[in-house]
């Protein structure tokens, strides 16, 4: 059985201090799950030291985003060959850096293409806006974010990245997206991994859901088919929020477990 993974995007927030703060907060109230995978992504200022104080039998690294060239003269940016080594996962494709840093489809597929040759795990982000839903483009977008993200790996490679579905427009807004267009979304990014790369990479892609999950949330939006786990935004800047959604994944998945 999968492990449930939980990523943590800290987004903009915490200076050094407060992310080590939170990490220990985290560490109390955290325990080792043989099912959950925990991932934090701090801001790239705060990798390093949160690195040397996690408790790394509970907690993975994911940084939010990485330059897709391993060097050069590129004032400001940070790599993932430069991250290799200190995370095991890359954010990549966010919506945000998507809106506000102009990244493109070809972008995202460049930095998964990079994050693979540094070892680093991609959690590609996909999703509609309003507007695209509104305009029954959700499956035609997340079909090209897709497809382009993957483009440039073998299927090995594709079946160990991570998909998140962060539909756009139930990111921060307080109510994650419904059941039904959780289920109908998941399965339908399978589809189109099991049309480029076939069935066995399908399956083997964890695909996890973002928008406003909260501790309340868990039960229902992991009992849908095919979702793996979380991409938590806000309520990963709350220990107790955090810990809560970790402890709730683990009864359900401890619960799959006796009726397996
Ligand atoms: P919220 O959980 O705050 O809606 O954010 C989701 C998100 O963008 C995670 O990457």
């Amino acid at each position: 059985m999968k492990k449930t993974l939980i990523v943590g995007n800290w987004k903009m927030h915490l200076n050094t201090q407060q992310a080590s703060l939170l990490v220990r907060r985290l560490g109390e109230r955290v325990p080792q799950h043989r099912d959950i995978e925990t991932v934090l992504a701090p801001s790239m200022l705060t990798l390093q030291p949160i690195s040397l104080e996690v408790d790394r039998r509970k907690f993975r690294l994911a940084a939010q985003n990485a330059n897709a060239q391993d060097l050069g003269s590129l004032t400001g940016e940070v790599s993932f060959a430069m991250l290799s080594g200190l995370v095991h996962y890359g954010i990549i494709g966010h919506s945000e850096r998507r809106k506000y840093f102009a990244e493109t489809n070809k972008d995202v597929r460049a930095k998964v293409a990079a994050a693979v040759r540094n070892e680093i795990t991609p959690i590609i982000c996909v999703g509609e806006t309003r507007v695209e839903r509104t305009n029954h483009e959700t499956k035609q977008v997340v079909r090209e974010q897709v497809v382009t993200a993957l483009r440039d790996l073998t299927g090995p490679e594709a079946a160990e990245v991570v998909i998140a579905y962060e539909p756009v427009w139930a990111i921060g807004a307080g109510r994650p997206a419904s059941a039904a267009a959780i289920t109908e979304v998941v399965a339908y990014i399978r589809l189109i991994i099991e049309g480029q790369f076939g069935k066995n990479v399908a399956d083997a892609v964890r695909i996890l859901y973002g928008g406003s999950v909260e501790p309340d949330f868990v039960a229902n939006i992991l009992s849908i088919d095919g979702v793996d786990g979380f991409l938590v935004g806000g309520a990963s800047l709350n220990y107790q929020q955090f810990a809560d959604i970790v402890t709730k994944a683990h009864q359900l998945a401890a619960a799959k477990e006796q009726h397996a």
